[in-house]
């Protein structure tokens, strides 16, 4: 051969390692016909977890709130993490962990009784962390447009319908992310990303509820601020008004970690560079970021 062949990835399914294309559902899986499921992306790089305990206790506390009784430990999820990232040589990867509903012989809405949950996991690349450097940092363009998802944002559900479509809405338009606001006009956040502004030096991000995923990125980068105490934070609702107006805006998630955004619908944020105060949080988050 010519020592180029496409290598195909390691999955994980209900127990078992296997190729991607040997990693078969049945069609009557419910996270198939309703998306009812729960989901998790953890990054690792070089081997490394990023939040793994955080991530996994979100999990947990999703298939509690919608009723899946799956009952992985610590333990067992971190053997399959550590499991994908060994058969598929490592590097920089997101961790896709899914647990649905499983599979029923009939499609009916109520929950099934005796249907065990469905367990799938596989690794993606990622981008290397970014580096808290102005001069080479990624920055991001967005739009922004009403919430149009459900009242159940807290969930980490894979029903991701409503993300999806406000994700496409940003990406048709040119833009890395999209910015959202519930019918008040206040910010919510993006649709795959936490969301955040920087005024005066003040790092401000809505209080966790309803409308928002309660970020891992977030929980880490808030409390790494908390505790270096350099830069203050709030957490209050966050007018559009204010957004548009701010000295810079910024987007977390696990594969972005922090991402300085530079342009809001066309309009620069402040003086359209991305900002001091995100290389000094950028900076704090990549030291301390390991330690969850
Ligand atoms: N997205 N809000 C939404 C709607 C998200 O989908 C995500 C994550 C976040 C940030 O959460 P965390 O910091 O725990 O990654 C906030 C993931 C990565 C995804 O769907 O791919």
């Amino acid at each position: 051969t010519d020592g180029l062949e496409f290598v195909m990835s390691i999955v994980f399914l209900n127990g078992s390692y296997m190729p991607m294309d040997e990693a078969k559902i049945s069609p009557m899986d419910r996270g198939f016909l309703f998306g009812d499921g729960i989901y998790e992306v953890i990054p690792s790089y070089d081997g490394k977890l990023v939040g793994f305990a955080p991530h996994i206790e979100r999990m947990d506390q999703g298939m509690d709130l919608i009723g899946i009784k799956f009952g992985y430990s610590q333990d067992e999820w971190r053997a399959v993490c550590e499991n994908l990232i060994e058969k598929n040589g490592g590097g920089n990867l997101g961790i896709y962990l899914h647990v649905s509903r499983g599979t029923d012989s009939k499609r009916f809405h109520a929950y099934p009784e005796g249907v065990e949950a469905t367990v799938f996991a596989f690794v993606f690349e990622i981008p290397a962390a970014p580096v808290a450097d102005k001069a080479v940092a990624k920055a991001y363009k967005v739009s922004s447009t009403e919430d149009l998802r459900w009242k159940r944002c807290n969930i980490k559900s894979t029903a991701l319908l409503g993300n999806v479509m406000h994700f496409q809405q940003g990406y048709e338009s040119g833009n890395n992310e999209i910015i959202l606001y519930n019918a008040d006009g206040e910010m919510t956040e993006g649709s795959a990303c936490n969301a955040y502004i920087v005024k005066d030096g003040v790092v401000i991000t809505p209080p966790l509820d309803h409308q928002i995923l309660p970020g891992i990125t977030r929980l880490m980068l808030l409390d790494i601020l908390a505790k270096d105490g350099s830069v203050k934070v709030e957490e209050r609702i966050v007018t559009m008004d204010e957004v548009r107006n701010a000295d810079e805006i910024w987007l977390t998630s696990s594969s972005k970690e922090i991402a300085p955004v530079v342009e809001l619908d066309g309009q620069p944020v402040g003086d359209g560079q991305i900002g001091a105060t995100w290389e000094k949080a950028q900076a704090l988050y990549s030291a301390g970021k390991y330690n969850y």
